[in-house]
């Protein structure tokens, strides 16, 4: 029997109830097809920071290393907002997507015939189906460059900076384009060309990936026109590549057209098939605790890790045609939930889960 090594950090709020239920359904899968999955639970994020006063413990990053994938659920919530850039729940993220190499952010964005009700957009705007896949620069850029304070003319001034590599925009972009190979081949790069420098070297590494991927069309789009189009017409979409900022803003966004943050997975991953699988969704500090939150992300994350961390696409495809037969069936929790549907809470939509398996 293959055995794995899989970190899990639950994190805070509802990270802890959507990754428990991910747990379940991830044992459920592994043992029908005769893989032992060994979990060691870590803490990062606010309860790490309560615990250890930091909020990415080095024995944490460390288990991550040696485990075959990780699986998270959420950092952050108000009791640890006040705290300074470094000592921030968040910092967590940012440490562990740099600890580990995990360059690219993968997030598909795809609506459910069973949810089409509760997408915000109107029916004719998405009649034609939304299936987009982000891919989102994660370990450079400006979250990553030189930030700092200084006085300027006698003003408290601040600055961050946004630098990228061609090394950096090349092996993003092979994932793009890769990705594209196995879907409806086409890849838009989102970015500010018409301003920023940085932009127009994207531009450059960019055209010349391309030519190693014939097949696939190639287009640009800046990205406050992208804002709009993926409002506007959805189904032009299939590839997305962009920036580490540009990619968390347009992900948010793109998610909502599905009717929920709450059902979408993501996964950062690196060359080797090493990865971390995480809901795009947040801590929610508002419902945490309360059986409330939408396990459905987090469920669908741990497909994802099944598929590329351990190589069993099969196990992948019936988690996900469990979650779609329990929403055809018309079970939803609150996030989702439209007049005529039947609301039920997280531990019980991971019932109906496991047992649609
Ligand atoms: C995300 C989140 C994080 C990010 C935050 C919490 C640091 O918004 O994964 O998109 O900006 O990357
Ligand atoms: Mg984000």
């Amino acid at each position: 029997m293959k055995e794995y090594d899989i970190a899990v950090i639950p994190g805070d709020g509802i990270g802890v109830e959507v990754t428990a239920v991910a747990l379940k359904v991830m044992e459920k899968v592994a043992a029908k097809h005769d893989v032992k999955l060994n979990f060691t639970e870590v803490l990062a994020g606010g309860c790490a920071i309560d615990k250890y006063g930091e909020p990415l413990p080095a024995a944490t990053l460390e288990t991550c290393q040696h485990s075959d994938a990780v699986l998270l659920g959420a950092v952050g919530g108000p009791k640890w907002d006040n705290l300074g850039g470094n000592q921030r729940p968040e910092k967590a993220l940012l440490g562990l997507r740099s600890g580990l190499g995990l360059y690219a952010n993968l997030r598909p964005v795809k609506i459910y015939d069973a949810l089409k009700g509760a997408s915000p957009l109107k029916d004719s705007i998405i009649a034609q189906g939304v299936d987009v896949l982000i891919v989102r620069e994660l370990t450079g850029g400006i979250y990553f460059g030189d930030r700092g304070r200084t006085t300027v003319d006698g003003y408290a001034t601040a600055y961050d900076s946004e630098v990228y590599n061609e090394f950096e925009i090349a092996r993003i972009a092979k994932n793009a384009f890769e990705a594209a190979l196995l879907r409806r081949k086409k890849v838009t790069l989102v970015d500010k060309a018409n301003i920023l420098e940085s932009s127009r070297l994207w531009r450059e590494v960019v055209v010349k990936v391309a030519k190693h991927y014939p097949t696939v069309e190639l287009n640009y789009m800046y990205v406050d026109n992208a804002a709009m189009q993926l409002v506007k017409n959805p189904a032009q979409f299939d590839v997305i590549v962009t920036s580490n900022m540009f990619g968390d803003i347009l992900s948010d966004e793109a998610s909502m057209i599905t009717g929920s943050i709450g059902m979408l997975a993501s996964s950062s991953v690196r060359e080797d098939s090493f990865g971390m699988y995480e809901p795009i969704h947040g801590s929610a500090p508002d419902i945490a605790g309360q059986d409330l939150a939408n396990p459905l992300a987090q469920i669908l994350s741990a497909a994802m890790l099944f598929e590329f961390s351990l190589g069993l696409s099969a196990a992948a495809r019936e988690i996900e045609t469990a979650v779609e037969s329990v929403l055809k069936r018309g079970y939803r929790t609150g996030d989702i939930w439209t007049q005529g549907t039947e609301k039920v809470g997280t531990k019980r939509m991971g019932e109906l889960v496991l047992a649609a398996l």
